[in-house]
Formats: C-alpha cells, sequence, structure tokens
C-alpha cells in the first residue's frame, strides 16, 4: 500500500471555518525543526480592524508563497525584516483591495500588492517598509500580483538580467527551472534573449514541464546523475548558472565553467532545512576562467518596479512569458501550501486563493 503524502497531515486545517465577520490569521506557533508541520502554525481570529486617520482599510484577495517564510518562521531570515517571534503574524506579500480609506494617497476600490502578512483583512498606513505598489487595470488578473507581476517576477528579471548579464547563445543552466523564480528566468532567457537553457527540476513531470516552458534539455536531478548529465548536456561548459537551490548543485556547475561565465546566486533552497549549513569547497574555480559569482536580494531592485512590471506584462502579451501560478484554494491551506515548496509540489509560482478576483477594480 502508498504511504500517505507528509502533506495529507496538513489536511484537517483546510476544515476549518471561516466567514467574512471576522480577522483570520497564522501566527508562529512554534519555531521549525526542519520543514514546516501544522503544529507550526498557530490560527487566530482576531475582529476586523477599523481605520484611523491616515489609514486604509484591506480586504485580502491573494496570497504568495516564498521559501523564506519557512525562515521567517524560525527567526533566521536576513531580509531586513523585523525578526519574528513565537505567536507574531508571519510575514507574506499579496494582492488587496483597499476598502476603507482615511489616507489621502489611496483611494476606496484600488488593488494594491504589498506586505499583507497571513491574514485576511489589514489596517495599515501604507508606509515605505510594507512595499505597497498600485496595480495597474491592464487586461491580467489580480491574482497575477501575488507572484509573476509581483515581488517573484522581479526576482526572476533582476536575477537574470542586473546580475546574469545573460547574452544571446550562453549555453545556460538554471536549478529550480519549474519553480516561481526558474519557470519565468527561463522563459525570459531562452524567448527574450536567446540563450539556451538546461533546466533542472524534480521528476518526469516536471521535466517535461520545463521543456515546455524555454528549456531546451532537463535534468531529474532526483533521478539522474547531475554531474553525468551535465557533461553530456554542457559538453562545452556553461556560460551562465542561475542558481535557486545552492549546495551540490552549485559546486558541480562551478567545475564546468566557461571563460567569463556568470553565476547569479538566487537562492539555495536546499539548504534551508539543514542543521549544518554547506560549505562551498570550490568557489576559487572562479579564478581560472575570470567568471563572476554574483548575489542579489530583490528589494535592492524595487526602484526599476514600474519598468519591470511594464515590460513582464509586455511579455505576457507577447507570448514570450506563460504566467505560471499554483493556487492554492483557501486561506486555511496556507501551511499547506508553504511546506509544497519544500516537498516540490509547487509548479510554478505558489500562491493562495483568499478571496479571488475583485468583482470591481477602481
Ligand atoms: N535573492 C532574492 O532576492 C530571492 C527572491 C525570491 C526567491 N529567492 C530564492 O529563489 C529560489 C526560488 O524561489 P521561488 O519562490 O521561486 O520558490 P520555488 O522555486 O517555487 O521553490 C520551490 C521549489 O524548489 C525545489 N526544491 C525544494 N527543495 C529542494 C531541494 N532540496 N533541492 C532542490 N530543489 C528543491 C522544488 O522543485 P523540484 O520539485 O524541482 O525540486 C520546489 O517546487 C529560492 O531559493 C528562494 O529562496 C531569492
Amino acid at each position: 500500500m502508498a504511504s500517505a503524502s507528509p502533506l495529507s497531515e496538513f489536511d484537517p486545517l483546510a476544515n476549518r471555518p471561516i466567514d467574512e465577520d471576522a480577522n483570520y490569521q497564522w501566527r508562529i506557533a512554534r519555531r521549525p525543526q526542519g520543514n514546516v508541520r501544522p503544529e507550526d502554525f498557530e490560527w487566530r481570529v482576531v475582529p476586523i480592524p477599523e481605520p484611523g486617520e491616515g489609514e486604509v482599510l484591506l480586504r485580502t484577495l491573494y496570497l504568495g508563497l516564498a521559501p523564506v517564510m519557512r525562515m521567517y518562521m524560525a527567526g533566521t531570515a536576513n531580509t531586513g525584516d523585523a525578526r519574528l517571534e513565537i505567536g507574531d503574524l508571519i510575514h507574506g506579500r499579496g494582492v488587496a483591495q483597499v476598502v476603507k480609506s482615511r489616507h489621502p494617497d489611496w483611494a476606496e476600490g484600488e488593488i494594491v500588492q504589498g506586505q499583507i502578512g497571513w491574514q485576511t483583512w489589514k489596517v495599515s498606513r501604507m508606509t515605505p517598509q510594507e512595499k505597497f505598489f498600485r496595480m495597474p487595470r491592464n487586461g491580467h488578473p489580480a491574482a497575477l500580483g501575488a507572484g509573476v507581476l509581483g515581488m517573484t517576477g522581479l526576482s526572476a528579471h533582476a536575477g537574470l538580467f542586473a546580475c546574469g548579464d545573460p547574452r544571446a547563445g550562453d549555453r545556460m543552466v538554471l536549478s529550480g527551472a519549474a519553480g516561481g523564480v526558474g519557470s519565468m528566468v527561463s522563459q525570459l532567457a531562452a524567448n527574450v534573449v536567446g540563450c539556451d537553457v538546461v533546466g533542472m527540476a524534480g521528476g518526469p513531470e516536471k521535466c517535461a514541464f520545463i521543456l515546455d516552458h524555454g528549456c531546451s534539455a532537463a535534468i531529474d536531478y532526483k533521478a539522474d546523475d547531475i554531474a553525468a548529465k551535465l557533461d553530456e548536456l554542457r559538453p562545452d561548459g556553461i556560460d551562465l548558472y542561475f542558481d535557486n537551490v545552492g549546495g551540490e548543485t552549485l559546486a558541480a556547475c562551478l567545475e564546468r565553467l566557461r571563460m567569463n561565465a556568470r553565476i547569479v546566486l538566487c537562492g539555495s533552497i536546499s539548504e534551508y532545512t539543514r542543521d549544518e549549513p554547506f560549505g562551498l569547497a570550490n568557489y576559487t574555480r572562479l579564478r581560472g576562467t575570470d567568471s563572476l559569482m554574483r548575489g542579489f536580494f530583490v528589494y535592492n531592485h524595487l526602484d526599476r518596479w514600474e519598468a519591470v512590471m511594464g515590460e513582464m506584462a509586455g511579455w505576457i502579451e507577447d507570448g514570450k512569458l506563460k504566467p505560471v501560478q499554483d493556487i492554492a484554494e483557501g486561506f486555511q491551506n496556507m501551511p499547506r501550501a508553504l511546506a509544497n515548496l519544500y516537498h516540490g509540489a509547487n509548479v510554478g509560482v505558489q500562491c493562495c486563493s483568499v478571496r479571488g478576483e475583485p468583482e470591481e477594480w477602481l
């Protein structure tokens, strides 16, 4: 008999009643050890807050999920946000509608995206720290603001263009290719720049998916010998490696650099739940090929927000970028949606629909 998926332990959470008469929240019940478990989350029901002078009331429509959230819960995130303690509301960006406004700059009916936290309502002063942006009504669903036309999209764009210096014909390798950032990077690199992208993903279905989303070849890192596959598919080496996973995969790519190669350090999800940090022993391979390894943090690229979102929307309209969002239904399912990321259960950007699309959009 097949054993139950480890994700099925989240099933009972889905049955919690939820209504419009209160503010529902997920808070930190305990620090996660390894991957997140249902017991790490506290469900709290509080009154819907009233906005004071200079504040707005936001009604959450969608929330995005990101691997960094487990680090918020563990108290180990190094993102500039305030460290969270047990009992705190979990950080999370999403899309909301302004339903009451006592703020001069934000009107009732507008759709915004920014720091909402894991809750169904929020009162906000719309401070710079919350990084709220108005979502233009441009024919794209509001849901995209929780991913492709949100911070995940900006991460893909900044990592590839501002850090990777991609060039047509680059022999590229991309890990995490079926994930949120990865599924966009593969398409932008192949369809906008003209790179040849070998993608890595876990399992045959995801490998088929990435071949349909910009990759010319796929490595199933769960079944294949990564080093042997890289030798087979990149016999002349790598010009550009976009790293979403870190660990042994990063080390294997460092062994195969061409002259003037570039490595983009986007994320290292394979290392996040390890007890001991991975010690990269072969970074000196950069020297022999005059190569560059460069990290980036998405919040350092906010000044280009409008230009990037305009470009991304244009590429969606041109068919160069197919938006892929994996939408969990219902706010109750936020913990499971976060666990999905670490079990490889998502394809594209993992999001959660709290109320879905707005009925009206100012
Ligand atoms: N630098 C920045 O500012 C910035 C901004 C956003 C995101 N990031 C980072 O970028 C990476 C991608 O973020 P995302 O939001 O798009 O998430 P994501 O790629 O959708 O993350 C989930 C995917 O990661 C893969 N994965 C999970 N555990 C893995 C492991 N042990 N080894 C290899 N792959 C594993 C799984 O795909 P498979 O089924 O294929 O394994 C899973 O579907 C993350 O590391 C994140 O922290 C960085």
